[in-house]
This record gives structure tokens, C-alpha cells and sequence, in this order.
């Protein structure tokens, strides 16, 4: 997602910089020195966008803690000022939700081994062009990346309107051994189980809205 460049971000972000996770590009981040809640889980939503999901998700599960991840530091100031203003109205502090300007391709620079609890990636950039395979988010050696990072057997959700997207996953996940598909489906709002504790992602309201199928899977690590 690229906003148009909004002048009121920089300051913002820095202004607000506790909310922000700031990388020394050398060394691993230490989750327990990141969060009050040293000991809560850590979840990670990568390509976070305007933060509706994460925002709800951390207001909802206060004993875990997350991390917004997003390459664009628009959409970044955007999504922190969404959280912060939710967060007010319900006169609760902001302890357990961090974002993180930075991309998916440097998360084994970034974590440790089997730090993170739980990946989420939603309405990922579908890349539809087959020369711009590598660079959807659930590629083979994105695949490889977040089974590095997450802990054992931990748990990686996504969520797509992209029917072709989705196709491709299912068939890079058939081939890595890293991971096994434990829930799929082509239309997650006919699955009234699934869509108990579903929270919706900004692109996810545009499509389901407009008609669109949503489909979504679930990938649990091997090891
Ligand atoms: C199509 S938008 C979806 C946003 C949000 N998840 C939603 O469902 O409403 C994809 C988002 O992922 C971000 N993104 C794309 N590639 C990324 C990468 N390699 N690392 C981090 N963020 C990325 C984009 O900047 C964009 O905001």
C-alpha cells in the first residue's frame, strides 16, 4: 500500500517513537527488552497497512504482545495514529502493540531463531506477473524465513481476496517441508466457525463488501 506523502508523519513517528521499534541493523532485536509484559507471547503481523487488525487483535488479547510490521513509513504513521486514537477512546495505554517500519525479506537479520509465536499476513501484494513470483510474500523462501523465526510448531495465518495468490501458496506450502497445512478455505465469511474470532483488515471490508470470496489458510511449523 503507498499513501500519498502525508508532511504530519516524520514528526508524528517521532514524536511517538515509543510506540516504534527501532533496528540497530547489526544485532537481533531482544523481544523481552521490547515490551512492560516481558513474558507474553509475541505475535507478528507483516504488511500490517493502516493497522485495523492488529489494533483490534492487541485490544482484544492484552496478554500477548504484537508487532505491526510494514514497509512504508506512511502507512506506518497512519496505522500508530488509528491505535493510539482506539486505544483513547476506550481510555486504555497502548503496552502490548509495536510497529516496525521495515521489510519481510530482513526478518532472519532481525529476530532470533524461534523468537516469534505467531505470523499473520493478510492481503499480502499479489505480484500477479510469474517473473515477480519471488517477491509474493508467501514464496518459498519467505516460507523459509518465518519457519526461522517462529517458535516450534508455532502457527502462521493468511488471509487473500487474490484467488490466484492463494493457489500459488497452497502449492509453495505442499513443497516445503517446514510447514503443514492444517485449515483452508475459498470462502471464510460461509465458515461460521472460522469467522467467530475473525478481525477484519481494511482490504478484507473493501472486498468482502464489494462481493469478493475471501479465502484464508492456516500453517502450523513441523518441528
Ligand atoms: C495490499 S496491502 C494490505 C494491508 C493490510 N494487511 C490489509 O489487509 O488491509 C499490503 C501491505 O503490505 C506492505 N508490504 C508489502 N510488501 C512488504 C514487505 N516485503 N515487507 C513489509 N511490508 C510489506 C505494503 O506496503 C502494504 O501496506
Amino acid at each position: 500500500m503507498r499513501l500519498r506523502n502525508k508532511p504530519w508523519v516524520k514528526e508524528y513517528l517521532e514524536k511517538n517513537d515509543k510506540y516504534l521499534i527501532n533496528w540497530d541493523k547489526e544485532t537481533k532485536i531482544n523481544l523481552s527488552d521490547l515490551f512492560n509484559n516481558k513474558k507474553q507471547p509475541v505475535h507478528l503481523e507483516i504488511g500490517c497497512g493502516k493497522g485495523n487488525f492488529i489494533t483490534n487483535h492487541a485490544l482484544k488479547e492484552s496478554d500477548i504482545n504484537f508487532i505491526g510490521m510494514e514497509k512504508e513509513e506512511t502507512v506506518v504513521g497512519v496505522a500508530l495514529k488509528k491505535t493510539l486514537a482506539e486505544f483513547e477512546q476506550r481510555n486504555k495505554e497502548v503496552t502490548n502493540l509495536k510497529y516496525f517500519n521495515d521489510f519481510a525479506e530482513d526478518l532472519s537479520d532481525i529476530f532470533a531463531p524461534s523468537s516469534i509465536d505467531k505470523i499473520y499476513l493478510n492481503f499480502s501484494d499479489p505480484w500477479p506477473k510469474a517473473r515477480h513470483s519471488k517477491k509474493r510474500l508467501t514464496y518459498r523462501t519467505f516460507l523459509d524465513i518465518y519457519a526461522n523465526i517462529i517458535k516450534s510448531h508455532g502457527i502462521l495465518e493468511f488471509k487473500t481476496d487474490n484467488d490466484g495468490l492463494f493457489a500459488f501458496s497452497l502449492e509453495e506450502i505442499a513443497e516445503n517441508k517446514n510447514w503443514e497445512l492444517i485449515y483452508q478455505t475459498t470462502d471464510l465469511y460461509s465458515d461460521i466457525e472460522a469467522l467467530k474470532n475473525n478481525i477484519p483488515t481494511e482490504y478484507e471490508t473493501k472486498f468482502h463488501t464489494a462481493g469478493k470470496n475471501i479465502n484464508k489458510l492456516i500453517i502450523k511449523k513441523t518441528f
